[in-house]
This record gives C-alpha cells, sequence and structure tokens, in this order.
C-alpha cells in the first residue's frame, strides 16, 4: 500500500493558510499533551484548545528579566490551576508503587501488560551489559548501530506484520522526525483532533499544510479529501489506534477506505494498541483485520512493551527512506543496546503469557461496569484499556486524584492542554498486572471521592 500513486494534480495550489495554529510562545510545558491545534474548514467540537484559562498572567513588558517573564508563566499557571510538579514514584513492582513515600497501587501508567518490571527483562538488560557497553557511544549512522537494534527491529517488524521497522528513542522523536520526512509544503496532512503533540509537532515541523478535522469523523475527513482533489502532491491521514486520553479506538475500516478512494496514505499512530490489541498483540491494525491497508505505524516501547523508545514499521524501502530522511534518527544518539535487549525479552514473554491480554481485558470489563454502576458510563465508542472519568474543571480534577492517593491509589488528573478547558478528567489506566481485588477497591474510592458528573 505504500507509495501508492500520489495525488494528481495540477500542482501544489497553495490555499490560504488554515493549518494548525501556532500557540503562543509560552513557557509551559505540554506534559503528555496533545490536541492544542485549531480546527481548519471543519470546527472542532472543543473550542479553542489553545485558548487555556491563564487569562490572568499580565502581558510581558519587553525589558522582562528571564526570571519575572518565568514567574509571571508560572503564576499564571498556578491561579488557573493548571501547575504541575512532578511527584517522586522511587519503585515499582507490578502495579504497586512507592510515590512520594507512600505505598499506592498505580492507575496512571501505560504499563498495560505489567511487564515494566518483570525480572525476565532486567536478566536480559544486565547480560546485555555485561556482554557490552550501556552506551551507544553514537547515532547509529556512526558507531551506535548495534546486532540487537536490528535483531528488535526484525522482531518488531514482525509484530506489526511487516517487512522492516526502523527504531526511534522515543514516540516523540518517531513523530517528530517521521512525519516531516513525508510530507512538506506542497502537501496536506488531515489531522485528528485529538492527536498527541507529537503528531502535532511533527505536522508543524513539516511545513505542510494541515488541516484538522473533528476526532473520529470520518463524514468531516471525507469533505475535506474531496474539497483539496489535485490541490497538493502527498495527502497523508494522521490518526491514532488508540486515543491516548479518551481511550476509543480510530474508526480504522473508514479511514482505510477514504485513504483508498482518495489516494492518501495513512500514519498510524499505535502507541496505546501495540502489544495489547488484535489477536496477537499486533495492535490496531490487526484488531480491525487491516494490517495490509496501513501505510506508515508508529509504535512505542515504553507502554505495553514497558521499556522504552519506538519504531515505524512498513517496507523495507520505508526504513531505508526514514533512516537516510528523518532528522530525530539521524542525528541522535542510539539508545542503548541493552534496552533492545530488555524489549525483546519484553516481546518473548508478551507472546509466550497470552493470559497478560486476557487478564487485561478482564480487568478492562471489571472496571467499566463498575463505573457504569456508580453512573459514571464512560465516553461512547470507548472500549479500551484507557478509561477517562470526565470531572469539568481543573480544581476538582487535581482534589479529586489527591485524595484519591490519599487513599492508596494514583490516578492521573489531566487538566489542559493535555485535554480541552471543561474537559479535566480522571484518566485511569487498566493492567494485567492489576488483581480483581484492587480494582474493586478503587471503585469503592472513587464512590467516595467522585464529584456528581458534569451535567
Ligand atoms: C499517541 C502517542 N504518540 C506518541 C507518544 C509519545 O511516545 P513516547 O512516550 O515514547 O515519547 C505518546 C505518549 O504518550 C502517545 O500517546
Amino acid at each position: 500500500m505504500w507509495f501508492r500513486s500520489a495525488v494528481v494534480g495540477s500542482g501544489p495550489t497553495r490555499p490560504e493558510p488554515c493549518g494548525a495554529v501556532n500557540s503562543p510562545d509560552r513557557l509551559a510545558a505540554p506534559e503528555e499533551s496533545r490536541s492544542e491545534a485549531e480546527p481548519s474548514e471543519v470546527r472542532h467540537p472543543d473550542p479553542g484548545l489553545f485558548a487555556l484559562p491563564i487569562a490572568s498572567v499580565p502581558e510581558p513588558t519587553v525589558n522582562d528579566s528571564l526570571e519575572a517573564a518565568i514567574q509571571r508563566e508560572l503564576s499564571g499557571l498556578k491561579s488557573a490551576d493548571l501547575h504541575r510538579a512532578f511527584r517522586k514514584v522511587e519503585a515499582r513492582a507490578g502495579a504497586n508503587v512507592i510515590v512520594d513515600g507512600k505505598a499506592a497501587v498505580d492507575f496512571s501508567s501505560n504499563d498495560y501488560l505489567g511487564l515494566a518490571g518483570h525480572p525476565e527483562l532486567a536478566h536480559a538488560v544486565k547480560a546485555a551489559m555485561d556482554a557490552d557497553a550501556l552506551g551507544a557511544a553514537a547515532s547509529r549512522n556512526l558507531a551506535g548501530n548495534h546486532p540487537l537494534h536490528e535483531e528488535l527491529e526484525l522482531q518488531l517488524a514482525r509484530m506489526k506484520g511487516a517487512e522492516a521497522s526502523l527504531l526511534f528513542t522515543s514516540g516523540y522523536a518517531a513523530n517528530i522526525g517521521a512525519i516531516p520526512a513525508f510530507a512538506g509544503k506542497r502537501d496536506v496532512i488531515y489531522s485528528d483532533s485529538l492527536n498527541h503533540a507529537s503528531i502535532i509537532d511533527g505536522c508543524r515541523l513539516s511545513r505542510a499544510e494541515v488541516r484538522t478535522f473533528p476526532h473520529a469523523d470520518t463524514s468531516a475527513l471525507a469533505q475535506l479529501l474531496r474539497g483539496d482533489e489535485g490541490k497538493y502532491r502527498r495527502r497523508i491521514i494522521a490518526v491514532e489506534g488508540v486515543y491516548s486520553m479518551d481511550g476509543d479506538l480510530c474508526p480504522l475500516d473508514r479511514v482505510v477506505s477514504l485513504a483508498r478512494k482518495f489516494d492518501g496514505w495513512i500514519y498510524l499512530d499505535d502507541a496505546h494498541g501495540t502489544g495489547v490489541l488484535g489477536a496477537t498483540g499486533g495492535g490496531t491494525a490487526e484488531h480491525w483485520n487491516l494490517q495490509d491497508d496501513v501505510d506508515i505505524t508508529v509504535g512505542t516501547l515504553g507502554k505495553a512493551l514497558g521499556v522504552s523508545g519506538a519504531f515505524i514499521a512498513g517496507p523495507q524501502i520505508l526504513r531505508e527512506f526514514l533512516l537516510n530522511r528523518a532528522r530525530s534518527s539521524i542525528f541522535t544518539t542510539a539508545s542503548p543496546s541493552a534496552l533492545a535487549a530488555g524489549v525483546l525479552a519484553a516481546l518473548q514473554v508478551a507472546t509466550a503469557q497470552p493470559w497478560r491480554r486476557e487478564r487485561l481485558w478482564a480487568n478492562v470489563r471489571q472496571l467499566r461496569e463498575g463505573l457504569a454502576e456508580l453512573g459514571r458510563g464512560t465516553a461512547a465508542g470507548s472500549p479500551g484499556h484507557i478509561v477517562p472519568v470526565i470531572i469539568g474543571e481543573a480544581r476538582p480534577t487535581a482534589e479529586v486524584a489527591n485524595r484519591l492517593l490519599e487513599r492508596g491509589f494514583l490516578v492521573g488528573g489531566i487538566r489542559p492542554p493535555t485535554v480541552p478547558p471543561g474537559g479535566s478528567r480522571l484518566r485511569i489506566t487498566v493492567s494485567a498486572a492489576h488483581s480483581s481485588d484492587q480494582i474493586a477497591a478503587l471503585l469503592s474510592a472513587l464512590a467516595d471521592t467522585l464529584p456528581p458528573a458534569p451535567g
């Protein structure tokens, strides 16, 4: 499917600028953020995702000192309840963590298969470090390419039903490197309004026209594709397999038929589906039985596979192209080969222990049924392992998360800019490492702490 013929047309007619709008140059850290693009022709259901409620920040003055500028930004964030600070997670064993000195059950991480602390992974990493240096010492183009990197790339390609893959040091690096490699000024990217920050940033770096369509709205996508016929050299549809904050699945069947009809390439970021969805854990495309229909697939290694890093899978020629063209691959030190050994071990454990995925789905069912009993049925079309519980405003969201931590549950309280203003939520992530008792205990703590559902 890759390299389907490009859109035929009379050359790149650039329409009025209407792609993703740059945010004001704020110092605010985007954390695990996504979703800040402005709509292009089709309006987002969420008005102005840039419109963060930090109106209390006074206008900058010309002669501001660095310290004063930073202070102003930080106090604006604090007064809008959007200020962030790290918690210390000092130890992890399965789903149990010590956070800021206190024991808690972790319902906030992306360790969906419970592999992050698995001893086999640690043994593999130690063995690799005994056999060779920890540091790769250079980029892969120079002295940093190790046989373990290539072995892992083959295994990951196999997992995705692809010919080849290329490793990246993170999912963020994959998106900001690959998207500009595929798309440039004469091209257009159709981007789901809930795409992750790294996809949005990759789109911006590419300088392609960006057209944001309302989340999962394939009618709006079709409308944009139809209206753009003949205007661009390449058309790329960028979607996620499982949306990171809402937990719903991309309607990949409909996206594939539109891509076929309008000659677009599909760029699928499957950070959260990889290892989890599909008959063998191959991910979202396997779930839909559409593995041969997706042109470019991103998978991450720091979520279900428990380590860190990412990869892009596709034909051999895609790998060759990316290692020549993706700047975040070319201009960076290779990740330690021991991490590749750790991911290889994770793949082995995941394959040998299919009960992990079965346990995960049983846990998801228990949590979702329990939430429905509490009157907090989750967003429509959201059957996955990421379970949002919408609170609304930022302050009560942070307060509920703090109260849950006092009760021994670490649950993500997600606020803007990660989600739109008014869409603050608990993001509960389920893992195979959770026991049924832990989920029941979380549900009982939620029953005591959740404010009434927003109207
Ligand atoms: C959809 C999506 N893509 C990419 C990333 C970035 O992956 P990484 O954490 O490996 O940088 C994330 C992280 O949460 C994500 O949710």
